[in-house]
């Protein structure tokens, strides 16, 4: 159903990800119909543009970034008409504030009001102060975070106390678009809607989880960024965090934005810490040398960035989750650039029947959540097979589809986008999480610093290094791809 009608402001409204994610996720839900007519979006950026050289940016934007079944001549047309631009620099208190007034001072005093900062973490309390100083901050605005909240704890508490001098926290949407999926938010629909799984999903018939998100392109155009990150920032101290919440979190006792994320913060302060003993044998960090991925040679990625570098683009963590749901199952996280495909996904691996009712014990049962590609549930049964006339088992998949036929999966950013709107911040994060998150990061950075764990490589089209192997089978587990 439509939101109501809103001014969304957008600090960084010429870079990558407003062209290539927010407008095209804003265009998406204004061709299901959630938009109103009288909403505006409002594109801000040191760029010296108009509103005219905003709208053909904006054009060539759709045109790249939506797929051909959804593109309407008429409704871009409409789009385009919600789009406004002015040029400013939002960190300088003497820029055009007065004309971003001007422009919102035409709406109606109560209209919802969502700035989002799609620039540099380190700007956005500069920009909140200005905001603030203009008086462009009402009641009904919000404020929307892009990631990294920071590079460790004090630079996130540094960005946090930023704009929170400025915005309440009730005001502050913090972005993770791993939430945004579909199928990581379905974790819950699983877990709490299926008593068949909710009873099995502990410790008990549990044996490990895996989750994975590795990728097969390099650092494409932002090495200057990724460089300074490396994995564990970029990818596990907030996207797969979140995702083992999910997975880990006790049932909260409702829907309502601050139980679920009170069920959160206790998984990430339950995490086991990384400490000088166990960073070496739970720990894994890499960086990729030259391969094939996808039958075409690449280069490592020293090569890539032109000099030498102490960053990883592989890194994986045992981690343990101490609540007694959890008792001595291991959590496995990775995540890759450059590895040998795209796959985000869960796999929880059940424990092995001991019976022998069959002869030898049967293989383990095993739920694979496919957060993408070809979204979906994956379970292992075992069957009897019936071209023998013994009792002899074989495994079969029940493959359960996550997408209805003929409907494409939304982007993450669409639900979120209005969320904001809705003031509904269920799926944002709130500033204890993102703490505890760095609380368990920090030390994992700090040690690798100081050479803690040893920089290993993987060939480029891998799946990652052998000592991430090593990792697994000394508790005698293997990675998806190696599992029988
Ligand atoms: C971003 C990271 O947050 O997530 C990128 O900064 C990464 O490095 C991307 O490529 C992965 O997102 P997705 O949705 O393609 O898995």
């Amino acid at each position: 159903q439509q939101v109501n009608p809103f001014d969304y402001i957008i600090f960084g409204a010429t870079g990558d990800l407003t062209m290539r994610k927010l407008l095209p996720a804003f265009y998406n839900k204004l061709r299901l119909g959630q938009i109103p007519e009288e909403a505006r979006i409002i594109g801000t950026s040191r760029t010296d543009l108009d509103k005219a050289g905003y709208i053909e940016r904006a054009n060539e934007a759709l045109e790249r970034f939506i797929p051909d079944e959804t593109k309407s001549p008429e409704l871009i047309e409409r789009f385009l008409k919600m789009l406004n631009y002015i040029t400013l620099d939002g960190t300088k208190s003497d820029s055009d504030w007065a004309g971003l007034h001007t422009i919102l001072a035409e709406s109606p005093k109560d209209r919802i009001r969502v700035f989002y900062f799609a620039t540099a973490p380190q700007l956005f309390g500069a920009i909140s102060e200005n905001l603030s100083k203009n008086d462009l901050i009402t009641s009904h605005s919000r404020v929307v975070l892009e990631k990294p909240i920071g590079t460790n704890l004090d630079t996130a508490n540094a960005i946090n106390n930023g704009v929170g001098q400025f915005f309440p926290e009730n005001q502050i949407y913090r972005i993770d678009h791993y939430i945004g999926k579909e199928t990581v938010q379905n974790v819950l629909a699983l877990r709490f809607a299926n008593p068949i799984i909710n009873a099995v999903w502990s410790s008990e018939y549990i044996e490990s989880v895996q989750i994975t998100a590795a990728e097969t392109v390099g650092v494409e155009g932002r090495a200057s960024y990724y460089d300074t990150s490396g994995a564990l920032r970029d990818m596990i101290q907030n996207h797969l965090l979140q995702v083992l919440c999910f997975v880990a979190m006790e049932k909260p006792e409702s829907l309502e934005a601050d139980t679920v994320r009170n069920a959160k913060v206790a998984v990430l302060k339950a995490l086991r810490p990384i400490t000088d003993k166990n960073i070496a044998s739970d720990t894994v960090r890499a960086q990729y040398t030259a391969g094939t991925v996808g039958g075409n040679n690449v280069p490592g990625y020293v090569d890539e960035l032109g000099h030498t570098s102490n960053t990883e683009t592989y890194a994986a963590v045992r981690a343990w989750v101490d609540t007694p749901r959890w008792k001595d199952v291991p959590f496995y996280i990775r995540t890759a650039k450059r590895s040998a495909e795209k796959v985000s996904e869960i796999v929880i691996q059940f424990r092995a029947e001991a019976s022998t009712l069959f002869g030898k014990p049967p293989a383990s049962n095993r739920l694979v959540i496919r957060i993408q590609p070809h979204e979906g549930l994956d379970l292992r049964l075992n069957v009897k097979n019936p071209a023998l006339d013994t009792f002899t088992l074989r495994t079969a998949e029940l493959d359960a589809p996550l997408l209805i036929e003929g409907q494409p999966f939304p982007d993450s950013y669409e639900r979120l986008l209005l969320d904001a709107v809705r003031g509904n911040p269920i799926l944002f994060i709130r500033r204890d999480e993102v703490e505890s998150a760095w609380r368990w990061a920090e030390p994992i950075l700090t040690g690798w610093s100081e050479n803690k764990a040893p920089m290993e490589t993987y060939s480029a089209g891998s799946h990652g290094p052998a000592k991430a192997e090593a990792m697994l089978a000394s508790n005698g587990d293997k990675w998806h791809e190696n599992m029988e």
